[in-house]
């Protein structure tokens, strides 16, 4: 029997959306309030309030809300269900750096305390451009918005980027830090919500087996790759200024190796699990430039073919440089300087105009020490494989090796497959329910401390440094619909491997 406490709805509170007539609003945040409503997780004295530029009545943002919720929602919109949510919907129209503004949001926020018993409490959730982070941080202390007292609590979520490099980094940190303190900072990674990502914890260490090979005796090297189909989409503009490595790579998959590779916490505790991630984080090794160069491979996608179809290159994309050096595909290869996983490489690669989107976590083991079996020829390669798969087709398969039918022993790769699909019933999700949630719960295991963006800052410096000395001449270097450039290949061939891929075993 599965025994599972019973989750409790949130604690009451108002969410305040800036930026709500963005496309966020519209496809990820109330789609998941809506599913969180309808699992009975959102208190029943709950409102939300958006802020954006645009004059808008209630009832036009509300029918607004409404016709995005039927057409980008994940479930069926219940009637009753929406006319009870949509009744808790306000609009307050403001700039976001006139005062003013903030005084009508006292306002709004006051009313929605009386009227729906709020408690006092709310989440300001910034969806809007990261160079209003600081402006809004300020205006909402200036107006008294982020005091906490009389048990109120006030919380702020923002999305990456969190900076541009370290020392932006560090900018934007105490400007923040200035107007509120830590804990009601609510830095939210998309990749941690997503349902086999918070398993990776569960599965590690809530199976004795498994924690004690978790380490550099047993693991021969690790993989991480997030492969998107996709290229920028109409993000052209933001793109040039971010890159594969900033965009992906310097936050959800090295939030991702710190969730993996991290010393187990004492507690579930939100700062005992974030503790771990920061050290994990500052046990990367600080390559050197010719270590940086040696180890890294940068691309930039060309024309091609994607699901039967030509594609543009990068530089033909809108609101790109069309001799733009941007790299949307990076690989690199890491070293942790701990106990744990010393002399192990850790491969990341992410790119766009992938062949197929997906997101996987490889952990490749060592052969056994003496080969008593013989293989098939076809099939060389004897390692044992774990692979998390984050999506789309989210599950684990363990490969190990089994004997072929017959009357010799001939031996080939077998794989022991979890699918979450088949693992009881699964609700509809966006991905942001599980982090809302936690955030009017007050968890913040899932969400980046100030010291995890620092560290993760730190470690990818050296490379963003000599990659920014040393510019790409190749670029494009790899055709739309395929796996990269050739040197990602070779980063692999080098040390006698290759990356995992699903057909090949
Ligand atoms: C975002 C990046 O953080 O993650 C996008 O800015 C990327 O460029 C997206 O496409 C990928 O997210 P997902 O959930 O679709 O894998």
């Amino acid at each position: 029997m599965d025994a599972c406490p019973i989750p409790q709805a949130a604690e009451p509170c108002a969410l305040v959306i800036f930026g709500a007539s963005g496309d966020l609003t519209k496809r990820k945040l109330l789609p998941s309030l809506y599913n969180l409503a309808s699992y009975h997780l959102l208190p029943a004295d709950f409102s939300i309030i958006g802020v954006a530029r645009r004059p808008l009545s209630d009832d036009v943002f509300r029918e607004q809300l409404g016709k995005a919720l039927g057409e980008l929602g994940t479930q069926p919109v219940d009637p009753n269900l929406w006319t009870r949510f949509r009744g808790r919907i306000s609009y307050c129209a403001g700039d976001v750096d006139n005062p003013e503004t903030y005084d009508k949001l006292k306002q709004a926020l006051t009313a929605s305390e009386k009227q729906f018993k709020t408690s006092g409490n709310a989440v300001f959730y910034l969806s809007v451009q990261p160079d209003f982070f600081a402006t809004i941080a300020k205006r909402l202390s200036e107006a008294g918005l982020l005091t906490e007292e009389g048990g109120r609590w006030r919380r702020v979520i923002i999305e990456k980027p969190f900076g541009h490099d370290l020392a932006s980094a560090r900018t934007l940190n105490s400007q923040l830090t200035s107007a509120m303190k830590e804990h009601q900072i609510y830095r939210i990674d998309h990749y941690l919500g997503k349902e086999t990502a918070q398993n990776l914890l569960v599965f590690r260490l809530g199976n004795a087996i498994f924690e004690p090979i978790w380490n550099r005796r047993y693991v021969d090297h690790v993989q991480l790759t997030v492969a998107e189909k996709i290229g920028v989409e109409g993000r052209g503009a933001f793109y040039e200024s971010a890159g594969a490595f900033r965009d992906v790579m310097q936050n959800h998959m090295f939030m991702l190796l710190a969730l993996i590779a991290m010393e187990p916490p004492t507690s579930l505790e939100g700062e005992a699990i974030r503790n771990e991630k920061v050290k994990l984080l500052r046990s990367i090794r600080q390559t050197t430039p010719e270590e940086a160069l040696m180890n890294t491979v940068r691309g930039q996608y060309g024309e091609g073919m994607v699901d039967g179809k030509k594609v543009p290159g990068y530089r033909q994309e809108p609101n790109v440089d069309p001799n733009s050096t941007v790299e949307t595909f990076a690989a690199i290869k890491l070293r942790i300087e701990n106990w744990r996983w010393a002399g192990v490489p850790f491969y990341l690669r992410s790119g766009k105009r992938l062949p197929r989107r997906t997101t996987s976590i490889v952990f490749r083991f060592k052969t056994p020490p003496l080969s008593l079996f013989a293989t098939n020829e076809a099939d060389p390669i004897a390692p044992n494989y774990l692979i998390f798969h984050i999506q789309p087709d989210e599950g684990i398969t363990l490969q190990v090796r089994a004997k072929i039918p017959g009357p010799t022993i001939c031996t080939r790769s077998v794989r022991l497959e979890f699918d979450y699909n088949q693992f009881g019933d699964r609700q509809p999700t966006t991905g942001y329910e599980k982090l809302l949630y936690d955030c009017m719960v007050g968890d913040s295991s899932l969400f980046h401390r100030s010291d995890m963006v620092d560290a993760a800052w730190q470690a990818a410096s050296p490379i963003l440094e000599a990659w920014n000395n040393n510019p790409p001449t190749d670029f494009p270097n790899y055709a739309s619909g395929t796996w990269g450039p050739e040197p990602a290949m070779r980063l692999m061939e080098r040390d006698n491997h290759h990356w995992w891929t699903e057909e090949k075993h």
